[in-house]
């Protein structure tokens, strides 16, 4: 497997400045040697072109900065499309989470039946009906789903751009009474820290990858928002929600999808170096991306 890591240093999908600093930030902590030292070549892409300053913070809209954003999963989506085309592995480094927008609108001209594990306390899954904040960071699996305002949905010139009976939540506690319908009424597989609580983080990922490979997906890309797991291990993170997954089932996690092979492209989003202890947040990143390219001690 060869790597590409493109970095989208945008802030634009939320109000708490910082998370465009995510990728320098996780490339301070080594991801490029830690995956070099597992015998990968590795292409650091550089980042997507995003602008800096002037940010406007405008009232009562609901798609906040949806100019900046829609340049950027443009750009990206074209970005994704070209090193798959070179058969390398797309590895996104955020930015907040509006960028799984431009990462599936590229991934999707290439896997048509695209499964999508999405690692996150929240659902992602708001509409410009139903958002609480105006964040665009709250919408982007809805906007994936073709929900949404059609800018945003029909980015790359298609839409949807995955499935709902594709997509499979892990770690959700913080869901939107919005989010919560339509949830249940697409049918959206969804792990919550009940069921992680529950089952076990053993259970949850062998019942995920057999969900995946009964669905017969083409690929599968994993986004991985660092609030996933407990503010405890991930403390530089925009919107925090306690009781989250712990680092111990986040390695178990990625070393179980590892072990079953199925992952064709991942993200690492929502890394906020201003808001961090030491850089604890994105060294939790690397740490994870190494369990999840294979790194084991024995
Ligand atoms: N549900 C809330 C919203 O729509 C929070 C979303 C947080 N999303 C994230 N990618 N961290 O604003
Ligand atoms: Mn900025
Ligand atoms: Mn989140
Ligand atoms: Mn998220």
């Amino acid at each position: 497997k060869n790597i590409s890591i493109i970095g989208v240093p945008s802030d634009y999908g939320q109000h708490r400045r910082g998370v465009d600093m995510g990728p320098s930030a996780i490339r301070y902590a080594g991801v490029v040697e830690r995956l070099e030292a597992l015998g990968y070549e590795v292409l650091d892409e550089g980042d997507i072109q995003v602008k800096k300053g002037n940010l406007i913070v405008e009232q009562n809209n609901k798609l906040l900065n949806l100019n900046d954003i829609i340049k950027i999963s443009t750009e990206l989506g074209n970005m994704v499309e070209n090193v798959l085309n070179a058969n390398r592995f797309p590895l996104v480094l955020g930015g907040d989470h509006s960028i799984a927008i431009g990462t599936l609108s590229g991934l999707a001209k290439r896997y048509k039946n695209l499964g999508v594990i999405w690692y996150d306390a929240h659902a992602d899954l708001n509409t410009p009906e139903t958002t609480p904040s105006g964040n665009i960071h709250g919408m982007p699996l809805a906007v994936c789903l073709g929900i949404g305002d059609d800018r945003l949905t029909e980015i790359g010139g298609f839409a949807p751009k995955i499935k709902p009976e594709n997509i499979i939540i892990i770690g959700a506690r913080s869901v939107d009474p919005g989010e919560k319908e339509l949830i249940r009424k697409l049918g959206i597989k969804v792990y919550s820290m009940h069921e992680i609580d529950r089952l076990g983080m053993t259970k949850v990922m062998e019942e995920s990858i057999s969900y995946m490979l009964q669905r017969q997906v083409d690929g599968v890309h994993l986004s991985l928002d660092l609030d996933a797991i407990d503010p405890l291990y991930t403390p530089g993170v925009g919107t925090p929600v306690p009781g989250g997954i712990t680092y111990r089932e986040s390695h178990l996690a990625m070393e179980m999808l590892e072990e079953a092979n199925i992952i064709t492209s991942a993200e690492f989003v929502e890394v906020n170096p201003i808001l961090d202890e030491r850089n604890k947040t994105a060294d939790t990143a690397v740490a994870l991306m190494g369990s999840l390219f294979g790194e084991k001690l024995v």
